[in-house]
């Protein structure tokens, strides 16, 4: 029997590139999907040291060329996947007035029209087959407000949504969603962004979100926040008001250097 495919976005760096590496040493093969062609060759090779097929595929999934050139290509190669990771986003930071709206509008389209359309893409196939598992990747920040990442964490608040309702939508036909709410994990995703990058007592290494990811999607589980610290944040959200927990989240980022320009707003 050949591996079953697991398709991960975002497989170039950081998380994705983890999860990718671990499913692939759970004898997953992978199509690894990402715009930079170097380091999506060189992230397929770790993952084909494990005995499985990798596939590397360079598309810009923020455009609908992009995700059109995602789709025929595993159309050509007859390929439906078991298992699709939304995992693909990059990070933007600073006041709402003065952020780029070329890049905000971009992180919608990538973090919420791209999980949308690939979601609705392989989806049937899953349907028909009664077997598939969708992993969305959002963020603790899903659950809070963000003081200058207004965007961002609207964009994690719908991942979320959208993962729990789909969820709901599809108990029992044999297809679960997760979604995956990290915090602070050490990537390339705050450099890339402009963000200082301070040593935390929170933040997690990308291979243990991935191998927490992994096991939480491949049980089915619909919320897998990794790390106590996340948990105890989650755990927060739930219980005190919003703005409280703003307030927190904008102490926190300021003691991180990651203020901005907006002090004295939540
Ligand atoms: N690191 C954290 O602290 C943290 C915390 C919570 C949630 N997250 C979430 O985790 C996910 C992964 O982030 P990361 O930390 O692993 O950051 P990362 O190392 O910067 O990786 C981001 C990945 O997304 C891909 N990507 C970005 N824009 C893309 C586009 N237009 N088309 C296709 N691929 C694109 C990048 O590939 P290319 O550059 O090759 O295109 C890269 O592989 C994101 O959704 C992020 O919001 C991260």
């Amino acid at each position: 029997m050949p591996n079953p495919w697991a398709v991960v976005t975002g497989a170039s760096s950081g998380i994705g590139a983890a999860i990718a590496n671990e499913l692939g040493r759970r004898k997953w093969s992978v199509v690894l999907v990402g715009r930079d062609e170097a380091a999506l060759a060189e992230q397929a090779r770790a993952v084909a040291a494990h005995s499985v097929e990798a596939l590397p595929i360079a598309a810009d999934l923020a455009s609908a060329a992009g995700l059109e050139i995602l789709k025929r290509r595993l159309a050509q190669d007859g390929l439906a996947p078991e298992i699709l990771v939304n995992n693909a986003g990059f990070g933007l930071h600073g006041p709402f007035e003065k952020s780029d709206g070329v890049a905000a509008a971009k992180m919608i389209d990538l973090q919420l029209k791209g999980m949308v359309e690939l979601t609705r893409a392989f989806l049937p196939a899953m349907l028909e087959r009664k077997s598939g598992r969708i992993l969305n990747v959002a963020s603790v920040y899903a659950f809070s407000p963000v003081q200058n990442q207004a965007v961002y964490a609207a964009c994690k608040a719908f991942m979320l949504s959208f993962s729990r309702s789909l969820a709901l939508e599809l108990y029992g036909s044999g297809v679960t969603v997760s979604v995956l709410c990290p915090g602070i994990t050490h990537t390339r995703f705050r450099s890339r962004a402009g963000m200082q990058d301070k040593p935390s007592a929170f933040a997690l290494e990308a291979s243990a979100v991935a191998a927490l990811g992994v096991r939480g999607l491949l049980q089915g589980r619909l919320l897998i926040v990794p790390g106590w610290g996340n948990r105890l944040y989650v755990a927060s959200a739930r219980c005190l008001p919003s703005g409280v927990l703003g307030g927190f989240t904008k102490w926190f980022n300021r003691r991180r250097g990651i203020a901005g320009h907006a002090e004295g707003r939540v």
